[in-house]
């Protein structure tokens, strides 16, 4: 439908526990960018690629869990990187099952190179694609490949 391709694509980008403070974590896994950068480096190429972003950063799995509910008519697609919940959180994965956007999950480490507790993600299979170990370059990868995926998706309908 015409009007439906035309509609400017809002994208959710959810960063999760501890990203608040990048910059102090270690530069070898999380890169040199404090969060402010990183979000400024992704509203630029957001904004080369004509789409919206709505950005939040949350230290707890309810919250997480609220926006991804709250938000999930009101965009087109999701970059999540629930940070340790990762590991762990069954709540973010029954969440993000029963979504009907796409979600992606970015890592700026790579986390199969890492502990072995890391080498799992619980929200794996209910993603579109995941995005890992190129620090800031793992999310600008993931933005350009969820919106090539939403308007292919459209482009579909
Ligand atoms: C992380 C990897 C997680 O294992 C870790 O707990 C984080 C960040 C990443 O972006 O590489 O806090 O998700």
């Amino acid at each position: 439908m015409a009007e439906k391709e035309n509609k400017r694509i809002k994208i959710m980008v959810i960063h999760g526990p501890n990203l608040n403070l990048l910059g102090l974590r270690d530069p070898k896994h999380y890169g040199n960018l404090t969060l402010d950068k990183l979000n400024r480096l992704l509203r630029k190429r957001a904004a080369e690629l004509g789409v919206e972003l709505k950005i939040y950063q949350f230290n707890d799995e309810g919250r997480i869990i609220t926006a991804l509910q709250r938000n999930r008519k009101k965009v087109d697609g999701v970059l999540i990187n629930p940070a340790a919940y990762t590991h762990y959180s069954i709540a973010i994965r029954d969440t993000i099952e029963l979504l009907k956007i796409p979600v992606v999950e970015v890592h700026l480490s790579n986390i199969y190179a890492r502990e072995d507790f890391r080498t799992h993600s619980v929200i794996k299979d209910f993603c579109a694609a995941q995005f890992y170990g190129k620090k800031e370059a793992s999310y600008t990868e993931a933005l350009a490949w969820l919106v090539k995926h939403i308007t292919e998706t459209r482009g579909n309908q």
